[in-house]
C-alpha cells in the first residue's frame, strides 16, 4: 500500500514557519504583511474560497482586505481599483479571485496587476520569469505541488514527470517549474492532454504522475508503474447516494486502484488543496519582504 503524503500537516508547517516569520515583524515594529482580494460577482466556490484565504491570513498575522463587487462592475471599475490597489503602501499582495464574469477580459485584467504584487503568479512577466527560470512568484498550486514532493522526500530530480492537462494555472506552471535546472526541479518533464490519441503509454511510463484535468477519477491504478509516485490535484464533486450530503469529492485519480500500486501518493481532500493556501501565505510574505526592503 502507497505512503499517504498528508498535505495538510505539511501545509501547517509552512503556514507555522509564515507566522514565525511574521512575529519576528511584529517584533521589529515592521509593516505587517497585506493582501487584498477581489471577489467579482456570486459565484459559490469562489466565495468559499476568498473565505477561507481571508481567514488563513488572519492565522498569519497578515493584514487583509476583501472587495465584493457586483457580478455587473465594469472592466473600468475593476481596473480603476487595482490601480489604486497597486499604489497603496499597505498592501503588498493582490488576488482577483477566477473566474471572472464573462463580460470582462480576464487577461487584461491580470496585466493590470503590479507584477510585484502578483502573488497568484499569473502575470505575464512573472509566467515569462518563469519559463526563463529567473526568480519571481510561482502560481500557488504548482508551488505547493513542488513542496509536497520535496517534504515528503520524493525529489523529482532525474525523474520522469508526467503531467495530464495542461492549464495556465496548473499544467503548465507545474511542467515549468519542474524542468529547471534547479535544487527541487531538474526532472524530466512530459505534458499529456486530450490532444493524445493514446495516453496509456504516457501514463505508465511516469515515474511521479501529477493529475491535473478537472475529471473524477479518470485515472485508474492499472494504468500506472508500479512504485510510481501519484499527486492528485483534482478536486470534482460526484453524487454520492450513501453520504449525507448526497455527494462527496473525489480526484482525478481512482484513489483505491492508484494506492496499490503507488510508493506514494496524495488524497483528495487533504492534499494538494491545503498546499494552495499555504503557498498563498508564503508568496505574500515574499512580496512583503521584497517591496519593504526596496
Ligand atoms: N481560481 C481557481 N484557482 C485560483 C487561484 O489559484 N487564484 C485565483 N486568483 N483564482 C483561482
Amino acid at each position: 500500500m502507497a505512503l499517504i503524503i498528508d498535505g495538510k500537516k505539511i501545509a501547517e508547517s509552512i503556514r507555522a514557519e509564515v507566522r514565525a516569520e511574521v512575529e519576528e515583524i511584529k517584533k521589529n515594529r515592521g509593516r505587517l504583511p497585506g493582501l487584498a482580494f477581489i471577489l467579482v460577482g456570486e459565484h459559490p466556490a469562489s466565495q468559499s474560497y476568498v473565505k477561507m484565504k481571508g481567514k488563513a491570513c488572519k492565522e498569519a498575522g497578515f493584514n487583509s482586505l476583501t472587495d465584493r463587487l457586483p457580478a455587473n462592475t465594469t472592466e473600468e471599475a475593476l481596473l480603476a481599483r487595482l490601480r489604486e490597489l497597486n499604489e497603496d503602501p499597505a498592501i503588498h499582495g493582490i488576488l482577483v479571485q477566477l473566474p471572472l464574469p464573462k463580460h470582462m477580459n480576464e487577461s487584461r485584467v491580470i496585466a493590470a496587476i503590479d507584477p510585484r504584487k502578483d502573488v497568484d503568479g499569473f502575470h505575464p512577466v512573472n509566467v515569462g520569469k518563469l519559463m526563463i527560470g529567473e526568480e519571481t512568484f510561482v502560481p500557488c498550486t504548482p508551488a505547493g505541488i513542488q513542496e509536497l514532493l520535496m517534504r515528503s522526500g520524493n525529489d523529482p530530480a532525474g525523474k520522469h514527470v508526467v503531467v495530464v492537462g495542461r492549464s495556465n494555472i496548473v499544467g503548465k506552471p507545474i511542467a515549468n517549474i519542474l524542468l529547471q535546472k534547479r535544487a527541487g526541479a531538474n526532472a524530466i518533464v512530459t505534458i499529456v492532454h486530450t490532444g493524445a490519441a493514446d495516453m496509456a503509454p504516457y501514463l505508465k511510463s511516469a515515474d511521479i504522475l501529477i493529475a491535473a484535468v478537472g475529471k473524477p477519477e479518470f485515472i485508474h491504478g492499472e494504468q500506472l508503474k508500479p512504485g510510481v509516485v501519484v499527486i492528485d490535484v483534482g478536486i470534482n464533486r460526484i453524487p454520492d447516494p450513501g453520504s449525507k450530503t448526497g455527494s462527496r469529492i473525489v480526484g482525478d485519480v481512482h484513489f483505491e486502484s492508484a494506492a496499490k500500486v503507488a510508493k506514494a501518493i496524495t488524497p483528495v481532500p487533504g492534499g494538494v488543496g491545503p498546499m494552495t493556501i499555504a503557498m498563498l501565505m508564503k508568496n505574500t510574505l515574499k512580496a512583503r519582504n521584497l517591496i519593504e526592503k526596496r
